[in-house]
């Protein structure tokens, strides 16, 4: 079974063993079969969890999983501790561990850069994830938090459980955490350098933000030449 430590992590924290090992299953062998043709992608330790939004570098797949397992526990303990509400977690665990699961079946790298594969052309990876839950005899309640992990506006229904609700907007924040910070990192070194840096990861997005604040332009400029310096030739 291919290791993924973070992952993995968070996979054992599910009580109920056979959901444990199902979710597993799927973590280690990331593929679907449509119509006798089977589909893998990158590997979810390469993937990028999306095209230029978020996370959108190697190992970004991988951090958004593990960020968004953060923020969505520690939604079940306010939801628990301040509201008094009962959350299930082995629900939410899960829920997070494969809302995405099928994202990098729907990419490629190409030419330095990532584009989506011909399967992403025809079904979006919520799609994908959704119709093999259901072909993997998942329960209905999990089914329901991946189906609803976009939320109505950009998904096809709204979270209708408190379970849903949390991976909804665990998803959300750490998506909107991850892209905001690249997408500023990405303007402050085109303003002051006139280029971007290709794949910028999240480390190096914060620190340039965070060399803006602590030294002004000269900071930034400082920052993205060494990180520039720092790069191996290949992603
Ligand atoms: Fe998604
Ligand atoms: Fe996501």
């Amino acid at each position: 079974m291919t290791e993924i430590p973070h992952l993995e992590n968070i996979i054992k924290l599910i009580k109920d063993k056979d959901l444990q090992r199902k979710v597993s299953e799927i973590v280690s062998k990331p593929q679907i079969e449509i119509a006798g043709v089977v589909y893998s992608g990158l590997s979810l330790e390469d993937s990028p969890a999306s095209l230029t939004r978020h996370h959108s570098y190697p190992g970004g797949f991988v951090e958004h999983i593990v960020a968004t397992a953060k923020v969505a526990l520690a939604l079940c303990d306010v939801a628990e501790e301040i509201y008094g509400g009962r959350v299930d977690r082995d629900m939410v665990l899960a829920g997070v561990v494969l809302h995405d699961i099928f994202k990098p079946l729907t990419y490629e790298f190409k030419g330095e850069r990532y584009s989506t594969t011909n399967l992403a052309e025809r079904l979006d990876h919520l799609t994908l994830v959704t119709t093999e839950l259901i072909r993997r005899d998942f329960p209905l309640e999990l089914i329901h938090i991946v189906c609803a992990h976009h939320g109505g506006q950009d998904g096809p229904m709204w979270p209708r459980t408190v379970e849903a609700l949390i991976c909804h907007l665990a998803d959300y924040a750490d998506s909107q955490l991850n892209g905001e910070v690249l997408r500023a990192a990405r303007y402050l070194s085109r303003r002051a350098t006139g280029e971007e840096l290709p794949l910028l990861r999240s480390k190096e997005a914060f620190e340039i933000v965070q060399s803006k604040k602590a030294e002004g332009w000269q900071g930034v400029r400082k920052t993205v030449e060494k990180i520039r310096l720092n790069r191996p030739s290949s992603p």
